[in-house]
């Protein structure tokens, strides 16, 4: 994405004729800033037994599933719809794994009956898997009492968080896995999202690992995703480089200590999508009150619910101006809630009546979190690769989904 007579371009094409074909609110997805964000983990984590399942919550569209194929990717699968959408696009069962909690006995039989990896997030579900899968290998999900994140509701570890087998049941785990004739041949950990210190992930891992050496039949170990993006201004990056010498470095210690190499498994999901996402919407309405100057959009948090549910900071720009004269607003969606806000009290050029305004770093937990709520049409998402515009979902008639409403 870059700016030219003032306007928003993403890879030649302005964000003006984008809409001018595709309206909005629209989804445009760069492939180019997937590939950097993938060949950016790929490339800086130098221990040789790495593999990398994207998170395909984060957005699975069928053309970014795509994009993660053909770059080498695999899958982490959270549901039997995200399966199904992987095996679509492309991806074989060796290439998926499984996490689930609360995940019901018919969704672990498919699981089983497809022949994929899972990493198993309760007692319960040692139980279930070994009655219906004796004598097979598994992986568990643990809590280690560690959890990092932007928020509380995407803190995945610790002692408040629904998440994995705390550590305090590691006994009970293994003594179910013995009854069944389970080998453990994964441990898998994910401590949350949007997380950009490195020094985080490093202590997350060396617990995991101490805890590995407790277990014999290790074919690999999971790190899990929460890798995080500068959504603000003045947010530094993740540093790549750092945090992959420090996974080589780790594994490498590992390894020699275990007496057997071991694959270690990441799961980015926010890291390789976000940046290359923007909503673009058409700003509808201008409202002043003593205290604020409302910009009102034909989206939502129906559209893109981050802001509303984990005050998000998203950058808001005047994409048919960027520069110019600026102006203090608060720019909400047209959704009957007062959650409905995008930016607070945000400083962006003075926005008019049809001007188009992009939301940034909405390529995950952007449309795949979005709801029919209000009886509002999903956006339209539109792929940028190469210079050319594709469009991958179109904009549904709201006739068409009236009996989902
Ligand atoms: C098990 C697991 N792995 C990976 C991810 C991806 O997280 P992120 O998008 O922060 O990389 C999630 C996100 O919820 C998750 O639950």
């Amino acid at each position: 994405m870059n700016v030219k007579n003032n306007q928003l371009y993403f890879d030649g094409l302005s964000a003006e004729e984008l809409i001018k074909k595709y309206k909005t609110p629209l989804y445009v997805y760069e492939a180019e800033v997937i590939r950097r964000q993938y060949n950016s983990l790929a490339k800086n984590i130098s221990y040789p037994h790495t593999k990398i399942h994207y998170a395909a919550k984060a957005n699975a569209n069928p053309a970014i599933l795509k994009i993660i194929r053909q770059l080498g990717g695999n899958i982490e699968a959270v549901s039997k719809g995200k399966i199904l959408s992987a095996f679509k696009a492309g991806f074989k069962p060796g290439q998926i794994i499984y996490t689930c909690n609360g995940a019901e006995e018919e969704e672990l039989r498919f699981v089983i009956d497809n022949d994929i990896t899972a990493n198993l997030d309760s007692l319960n579900q040692i139980e279930t898997w070994g009655r219906l899968n004796p004598n097979s290998s598994i992986s568990l999900r643990l809590n280690l009492d560690i959890g990092a994140g932007s928020h509380i509701y995407i803190t995945t570890g610790g002692r408040r968080s629904k998440f994995g087998i705390h550590i305090s049941k590691i006994k009970e785990a293994k003594k179910l896995a013995k009854k069944y004739g389970l080998r453990i041949v994964g441990l898998h950990q994910h401590i949350g999202s949007d997380v950009v210190d490195g020094k985080v992930f490093g202590k997350a891992m060396r617990t995991l690992l101490k805890i590995a050496s407790q277990f014999p039949e290790l074919e690999f170990v999971n790190f899990g995703g929460g890798f995080g993006i500068p959504y603000k201004p003045d947010q530094k990056p993740l540093d790549t480089k750092t945090l992959g010498d420090q996974i080589t470095k780790i594994m490498n210690q590992f390894t020699k200590e275990y007496g057997k190499e071991i694959n270690v498994i990441i799961e980015p999901g926010r890291y390789l999508v976000a940046q290359a996402g923007t909503l673009l919407t058409s700003v509808t309405d201008i409202k002043s009150n003593p205290s604020r100057t409302f910009v009102s959009t034909n989206t939502g948090f129906n559209h893109m619910i981050r802001s509303a549910m984990y005050f998000a900071y998203h950058n808001v720009t005047n994409a048919s101006r960027v520069e110019g004269k600026k102006k203090t607003v608060t720019v909400v969606g047209n959704i009957c809630e007062s959650a409905d806000i995008f930016a607070q009290d945000r400083v962006i050029t003075n926005p008019k009546k049809g001007d188009i305004l992009a939301i940034h770093d909405t390529g995950a937990y952007g449309y795949t979190m979005s709801s029919l709520y209000n009886a509002r049409v999903k956006p339209a998402e539109v792929l940028i690769d190469n210079g050319k515009a594709k469009l991958i979902r179109e904009r549904l008639n709201i006739e068409n989904i009236l009996d989902s409403i």
